[in-house]
């Protein structure tokens, strides 16, 4: 299959030759401006590594910067440090009247958050979470919309050593369920309700569901946002306004080792339930504070940053969290829609607030690009200097237009390629040095080594393509899956051998041995710039009572980037017809979150088997995508793809909606 990828892709990229040089200006003023820095991270990326752990304050220093490889490695061994310290208390000195964050709200209230209330509003809760019996090491879950309390939880829990476990509000009461399950949380932190588009999302309600499953949860902190009517269980259910109350505003940070517990965030695999990736806390600080101020350029003093991401997703918890606080900058963070009220809002805040530096996902550009130029043009985006992508390839034409029509053609795009996994960007441009190409993350990060292989592992050099892997470990990077080391073995470990990480993307070099990602190439989706599991949305489909058996693909769209189709037979008595289209749509949303909904169904009578019975993935692929049909002479049931290939005129319409 990524033979098959890659050569589709080859051509497409080759037709894209622009190149950007570092505008002057920006490159004469960029915090990374010295090109050697690949070189000198090259020949000694501990010692690299080591003077970018050197930013962050640490309680006590380490003993040594790195111990083992891939699979098992540790970084700044010995070393104490806190997260929340660095993210706070280190700035009160200097700049605890800085704005750390600029918080609006969907409906339209606006909140300035300075690095001293924040402070305290952190130490007020790590306070409550003490009393409530949180020790160092239990799990907390926090299930909130994008208001300040979800930060302010994260770091609570951090200054007191429980790891945090944020599930995106988006996600079903089952998801939530499952996580707090397999993590076994304590306490979980919620609000009565979120917005989105206007609607209100009922978090307590879901909360309550996924708790009378969730026998670890003893406690449920829960934040008034909305003011709707929530049902509080007596002695379970306390609220957040009530509880900080009278909670003092000081409290020390506990001192944690390098390697200790920072979070686990959950995130979809090719098979099973998501897997509980574990973050520690001495490398992953490094590694995000690292990025974000080097690929960002960050001026603390001036720059008004804006990760337009979820703090549910990695993203958010290392572009609007961890890296932006540690490095002390001022972070916008909008809790609602990009097109609520209208399709200007986020350009309305960019003049407001003066952004100067805007991350977000292709699948937002392009959502942008489609609603037209007139929105952007209302507005002044002149403070715009540096725009960054993530989450998916991004189309050539998509990065031209946010670098023209938002970027005014002037300012650089940095994609920048990561994982839930790497904790922190790995692939990227740094925007002083490097030049750029539309459709390309360009080179691995200072002290990141990657390379591109052939099945059997063997390096395919440049202007070659195959699977991404990284050959050397770096600090950011998780430890494990929590709960299932043999799980983290094989998944990652596998393919090229235990020293080899593959992450499940395929990957090409060009002629300057840049790297071109060209999407996953396994059963992983990538829905929105959100990883999805192709056997996730099948256990929902056949959990519904009227499906007999399914098979769900990704379908490639270079206008909407990859959308879910479901290939579903139902059982017999029912008919596959609208009613059941739209039962199944909403019965996955119950099960797994809106954003796992098909796009688009096609019942059949059979699926497309191998003559030992596995279905064929590969052909109901290139069904969805109007290819021509690859191999079918191992086909057990040839007839039925015909049968299907007649349907697929259907399958544009049939329930395609956002
Ligand atoms: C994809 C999101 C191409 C990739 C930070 C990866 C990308 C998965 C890029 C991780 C990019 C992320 N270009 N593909 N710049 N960034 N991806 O864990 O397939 O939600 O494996 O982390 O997104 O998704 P995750």
């Amino acid at each position: 299959m990524v033979e098959e990828k890659v050569e589709h892709t080859i051509e497409a990229l080759l037709q894209e030759r622009r190149t950007f040089e570092p505008p002057g200006p920006f490159a004469s003023q960029a915090n990374a401006g010295d090109p050697s820095i690949y070189e000198r991270a090259n020949q000694d990326p501990d010692a690299w590594w080591a003077s970018q752990a050197e930013e962050l304050d640490w309680f006590h220093k380490w003993d040594t910067v790195f111990e083992g490889g891939f699979p098992h490695h540790k970084w700044f061994v010995g070393g104490k440090l806190n997260a929340s310290y660095n993210c706070l208390d280190r700035h009160l000195a200097s700049a605890g009247d800085r704005v750390a964050y600029h918080w609006i709200g969907e409906p339209g209230e606006e909140r300035t958050i300075t690095y001293k209330a924040l402070y305290e509003d952190v130490c007020r809760l790590a306070n409550v979470l003490t009393e409530l019996g949180v020790a160092r090491g239990d799990r907390v879950g926090i299930y909130l919309p994008m208001i300040p309390e979800l930060p302010v939880a994260m770091l609570a829990c951090a200054r007191i050593g429980a790891p945090h476990s944020v599930v995106f509000g988006g996600f079903s009461a089952d998801s939530l369920r499952d996580r707090m399950n397999d993590g076994g949380a304590k306490v979980l932190i919620t609000a009565d309700g979120g917005y989105r588009r206007g609607d209100i999302v009922p978090l307590k309600q879901n909360s309550d569901k996924a708790i009378a499953e969730s026998p670890s949860i003893e406690r449920v902190v829960v934040v008034k946002r909305t003011g709707e009517d929530v049902s509080m269980q007596e002695g379970r259910d306390l609220w957040y306004h009530d509880l900080i109350a009278d909670a003092s505003p000081e409290r020390d940070a506990e001192s944690m080792d390098s390697e200790d517990i920072l979070y686990l965030l959950y995130t979809s695999g090719t098979t099973g339930k998501p897997k509980g990736i574990v973050h520690t806390t001495g490398g992953y600080m490094t590694g995000v504070s690292s990025t974000h101020r080097l690929i960002f350029d960050i001026k603390p003093d001036r720059d008004v940053y804006w990760c337009a991401a979820d703090i549910g997703w990695v993203t958010g918890h290392s572009y609007i969290v961890y890296g932006p606080l540690a490095n002390g900058c001022t972070s916008i963070l909008y809790e609602g829609a990009p097109d609520w009220p209208d399709k200007d809002r986020w350009w309305s805040i960019v003049e407001e607030y003066g952004v100067s530096i805007l991350y977000t996902a292709p699948t937002a550009i392009r959502a942008h690009m489609k609603w037209g130029t007139e929105y952007p043009a209302k507005h002044d985006l002149s403070s715009l200097r540096l725009l960054g992508t993530v989450g998916e390839p991004i189309n050539p034409e998509a990065w031209v237009w946010y670098q023209e029509f938002i970027g005014g053609g002037k300012t650089p795009v940095v994609d920048t390629w990561w994982q839930t996994e790497t904790g922190a960007i790995m692939i990227n441009p740094l925007p002083g040095i490097t030049t750029l190409k539309p459709g390309s993350a360009t080179k691995p990060f200072p002290g990141v080594f990657a390379d591109v292989v052939d099945d059997k592992g063997k390096p395919v050099g440049k202007g070659g393509g195959g699977y991404l892997v990284l050959t050397r470990p770096t600090p950011p990077m998780f430890r494990t899956i929590w709960g299932d080391e043999q799980r983290y073995l094989d998944t990652y470990f596998s393919r090229f051998g235990r020293d080899t990480y593959f992450p499940g993307d395929g990957a090409k070099l060009d002629e300057d041995g840049d790297f071109w990602l060209l999407g996953r190439v396994d059963d992983v989706m990538n829905i929105a710039g959100h990883r999805i599991s192709t056997y996730e949305v099948e256990s929902a489909l056949v959990d519904h009572k009227a499906v007999a058996e399914s098979a769900v693909v990704g379908r490639q769209d270079p206008k909407e980037g990859e959308r879910i189709v479901a290939f579903v037979t139902p059982k017999a008595g029912r008919e596959g017809d609208e009613t059941l289209l739209q039962e199944l749509r909403a019965h996955v949303a119950e099960v797994i979150g809106k954003i796992a909904r098909p796009h688009a169904i096609i019942f059949t009578d059979d699926l497309p088997k191998t003559r030992s019975g596995k279905i064929m993935r590969r052909l109901l692929r290139d069904v969805a995508e109007g290819r021509e049909l690859g191999d079918v002479t191992t086909l057990l049931n040839a007839p039925i793809l015909d049968e299907i290939r007649g349907k697929s005129d259907a399958l544009k319409a049939a329930g395609e909606e956002e």
